[in-house]
Order: C-alpha cells, then sequence, then structure tokens
C-alpha cells in the first residue's frame, strides 16, 4: 500500500517538473535534425544572456589560457561545441541537476550529474565510432538525459527515511530496476519517461530514456540509437567501477552487435578516450 502511494506521488512529481525554458527546449530541437547549423545555436545563445555568460565561461575556463581570451559568443560555441552548450543550457534550466537542496544522500546528485555526463560523452564516442548515420550531439544529449528520472526520485525521496534514501540510492548504483520497482511500485526509466513526455522532448530522446536498460525493447526506428546510449551507459559505470572485468562481462546487452561490431577491445579504446574528455570537461561544470 505504501508502496502504490510512493508509486502515485512520484509519477505525479514527474508530470508536475517545471518546464524548460524556450531556449533550452528550441536548442534541443535543433539539435535534433542532423541537418542544422551551427550558426543557428550561436544565434539562439546570443538571444538568452544567461546562457552566454555560461558559455563565455566554460570556454574560457576550458581553454585556460590566460593569454588568448574568448570573448566573442561565435567563438564560443565553436570552440566548446553544440553539446556542451547543450549540457550548459541543461545544467541551468533542470534544478535536479544542481543537487541544491539538502538532503541525506543529496551529494549523489553530484555523483548522477558526473555519471549523465560521462554516459554522454561515452554515447558520443560510440556513436562516432559505429559508423551507423547517427546525429553525434544526439547521442550526447541522449546520455546526459538518460537518467533523469533518478533525479527525479532522489528529489521525491528527499523527505522519506534516510533508510530509503539510503536502499534507493544503492539501486541506483548497482543497476537494479527490479529492485526499484520492489520499493517504489516504479523505476527512474518510467519516471524519465514521463518527464520526456510532459516536456515534449524529441522522440528519440524519450526513447533513450525509456529504454536505455532494456534496448531490444525500443521501437526498431529508435534502437540503434538506444542502443548506443546503452553501450555508453555501460562505459561510465565501467569507469566509475574502476574497470573491473567483472563487471564487464554480466552488464552489456550484446543485442548492440546487430547495429554495429565492436570488440571488448575497441570499447575499452572508447572509454579511455572518454575519460580523457571527461576529465577535461568535468572540472569546469
Ligand atoms: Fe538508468
Ligand atoms: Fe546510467
Amino acid at each position: 500500500m505504501a508502496q502504490e502511494i510512493m508509486r502515485r506521488e512520484i509519477l505525479e512529481s514527474a508530470r508536475k517538473m517545471p518546464r524548460l525554458s524556450g531556449n533550452t527546449t528550441h536548442l534541443l530541437e535543433l539539435i535534433s535534425r542532423s541537418d542544422y547549423d551551427i550558426q543557428e545555436v550561436i544565434d539562439l545563445v546570443r538571444h538568452d544572456s544567461t546562457l552566454t555568460f555560461r558559455v563565455l565561461m566554460m570556454a574560457n575556463s576550458v581553454a585556460m589560457s590566460g593569454i588568448i581570451q574568448i570573448s566573442s559568443i561565435d567563438r564560443a560555441v565553436l570552440y566548446l561545441g553544440s553539446r556542451i552548450v547543450v549540457a550548459i543550457a541543461l545544467k541551468e534550466a533542470a534544478p535536479h541537476f544542481q543537487g541544491k537542496k539538502q538532503g541525506c544522500c543529496t551529494p549523489r546528485l553530484e555523483e548522477l550529474w558526473a555519471h549523465d555526463l560521462r554516459t554522454a560523452i561515452a554515447s558520443r564516442e560510440v556513436a562516432r565510432a559505429s559508423e551507423l548515420e547517427i546525429n553525434t550531439d544526439m547521442a550526447f544529449t541522449a546520455g546526459l538525459l538518460h537518467d533523469f528520472g533518478k533525479a527525479v526520485i532522489s528529489e521525491y525521496l528527499l523527505d522519506k527515511s534516510p533508510d530509503l534514501q539510503e536502499r534507493i540510492q544503492d539501486c541506483f548504483f548497482v543497476r537494479s530496476l527490479e529492485k526499484e520497482r520492489e520499493l517504489l511500485g516504479t523505476d527512474h526509466s518510467r519516471v524519465g519517461h514521463i518527464v520526456a513526455q510532459s516536456w515534449g522532448l524529441p522522440g528519440s530522446l524519450e526513447m533513450c530514456i525509456r529504454h536505455h536498460h532494456e534496448p531490444l525493447d525500443a521501437p526498431k526506428a529508435y534502437q540503434p540509437l538506444v542502443h548506443i546510449v546503452h553501450v555508453g551507459d555501460f562505459l561510465a559505470r565501467f569507469s566509475e567501477n574502476g574497470r573491473e572485468d567483472e563487471f564487464l562481462q554480466y552488464s552489456l546487452d550484446n543485442g548492440f552487435q546487430n547495429f554495429f561490431r565492436m570488440s571488448l577491445d575497441e570499447l575499452a579504446i572508447i572509454s579511455l578516450r572518454s575519460d580523457e574528455e571527461f576529465n577535461r570537461v568535468s572540472r569546469v561544470f
């Protein structure tokens, strides 16, 4: 009974999530088109003063050069790339990504953001290496949003018992959807899916959020991208767990081999490349 009440309350809070700003929604729609022009991203950023400030700050932090300053928004967007602009906009627009609220498990929201960023970077690298005709910026964005439901559930749990908070956070980190459903009557992929629907996100993002743990359940047309995010998620967890062989063996659904051939050695190289990029970018977020 308590589980049914929690399920209803969590789904209700997912439906009531504050909308993304018009500019952020527009940015997501823009990069979901495979033929978008970077100039459209520059124009969009230019018309948003907060985003302009953040993008310039980030570009200068990443460049870390006291000699050359990046002072124009054109150069900043070109330097960072659309995907990092999307990450800045989402972190700004979605309070759940910021982990500001206090609770016994609050620090873990920061870990969630780090995991999302790792997954985004790895998903983009997998998309590039797959040689599929996949929009790599979309793969990055889908990786960034794939576990959004966890942030919604974490916030819902803030006023619940520390014991329950700890148990759910443990489910998140050992990747147990079944256990989440057992405790809450729902799981983060379903919760994230409801948010994606209420935000009107592009279908490919919606499907990656919904099916990233069970990629073969996604509608056929979306399966290549969903599998890419599934592998990106796996690689992120692989890095977080210190690349243990045991971990490597059991948690990857090999269905991705139907869409792109990639050996474990190739995945290990992608993982190393993704770590380098993560270390470069994460320190300035
Ligand atoms: Fe997940
Ligand atoms: Fe994940």
